[in-house]
């Protein structure tokens, strides 16, 4: 009964996510940490949202990780251990962790992985699991077939290409293009059309509530920055059409990236996916119109699929509970 316990983790990296194996709990929480002159931590996870952009000088608050691989380990180990604990009535600390992680990922990043997890929960019991493996679990794909799958998780700070055929990842690319990358080409448009600095959270807001792709409500919502010029407080009305346009050309950039991956897989897996399409996941993946608009771009059907942001998850828990697809897990490379 080596995998009794055994725990599925999600190292987004915009949030952290924590299933036991039954599912029956989970936790959810930003991955950020507030840490005063280097070395005092003040906040973790939600807490450590709530500050972002409100700390002060001698506060960083940042996420330990970066283009889907740990920034930085201190901080990881730091978030997880501290995630763990509020987790540990349910979980015992003898308990293994899954967790996904990009396909391209090199030895010392999986080390790092190993490390970080070893160090908050004194246990070597780590299963990695490829992030496109996991979401295409959760979409309810035969993995394990001979059949090809293409699947497109964007995230926050990632898009994971995956084509996937006989329980592996036959071509993956893990691009720096995330939901991150479109909240800032919005706060760039709202400091040149607009003349005001915004923060992060508040491009965030306008991205998620405004943005679409062809066609759209003509929303609009209020924001609050400062004055470029004058540096005082100003405020005004953004409407949904500069939100969508803003964000326009990272999409484009990703689609491009898709098409090229595309154009790379052998052609008996590539009639494969012809004929099913091209599964969108990752919360990205919300932003209405984006699969219409990729299909219309790429030329192949695009599905998005339900709760998207916690398809990983979901994946990496449907693997651990089944034999057969647990040992499409791997230990790190140490
Ligand atoms: N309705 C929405 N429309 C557009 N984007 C959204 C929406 N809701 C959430 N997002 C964005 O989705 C991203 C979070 O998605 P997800 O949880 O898949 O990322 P993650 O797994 O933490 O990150 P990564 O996989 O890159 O490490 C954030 O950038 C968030 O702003
Ligand atoms: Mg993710």
């Amino acid at each position: 009964m080596l995998f009794k316990s055994l725990y599925g983790v999600d190292l987004g990296t915009d949030t952290l996510k924590l299933r036991d194996k039954d599912g029956q709990h989970f936790l959810d929480s930003k991955n950020m940490i507030a840490v005063r002159n280097n070395s005092k931590v003040i906040a973790i996870g939600n807490d450590a949202w709530e500050m972002y952009e409100k700390n002060p000088v001698d506060v960083e608050v940042s996420c330990p990780m970066s283009g889907g691989v740990i920034a930085s380990a201190t901080n990881m180990e730091r978030v997880l251990s501290y995630t763990l604990r509020q987790f540990t009535t349910f979980a015992r600390k003898s308990s293994g962790l899954c967790l996904a992680v990009p396909t391209n990922v090199t030895p010392v990043e999986q080390r790092a992985f190993f490390n970080v997890i070893s160090d908050s929960r004194q246990t070597n019991r780590v299963r990695l699991i490829d992030k496109g493996l996991a979401d295409a679990v959760s979409i309810g794909l035969d993995v394990l077939s001979g059949s090809g799958h293409m699947i497109v998780n964007i995230g926050a700070d990632t898009t994971e290409i995956s084509v996937i055929s006989g329980g592996k990842v036959i071509l993956g690319q893990t691009l720096r293009l995330g939901g991150r990358k479109l909240d800032e080409e919005i706060a760039t448009m709202i400091r040149r059309k607009f003349n005001i600095n915004i923060g992060m959270k508040t491009a965030q807001v306008l991205k998620n509530n405004l943005a679409f792709m062809i066609n759209g409500p003509r929303l609009e919502q209020q924001i609050f920055g400062i004055h470029t010029l004058s540096g005082l407080p100003k405020s005004d009305v953004i409407p949904s059409l500069a939100v969508s346009v803003a964000i326009i050309d990272v999409i484009d950039r990703i689609i491009e990236e898709i098409q090229a991956v595309y154009g790379r897989v052998p052609p008996q897996l590539s009639r494969d996916i012809a004929r099913e399409g091209i599964f969108l996941t990752g919360g990205v993946s919300m932003i209405l119109n984006l699969p219409i608009y990729m299909q219309k771009e790429i030329g192949l059907p695009i599905y998005h699929i339900q709760d998207p942001r916690n398809s990983t998850i979901r994946g990496i828990l449907e693997i651990i509970n089944r034999k057969e697809l647990l040992e499409l897990t791997r230990t790190p490379a140490l």
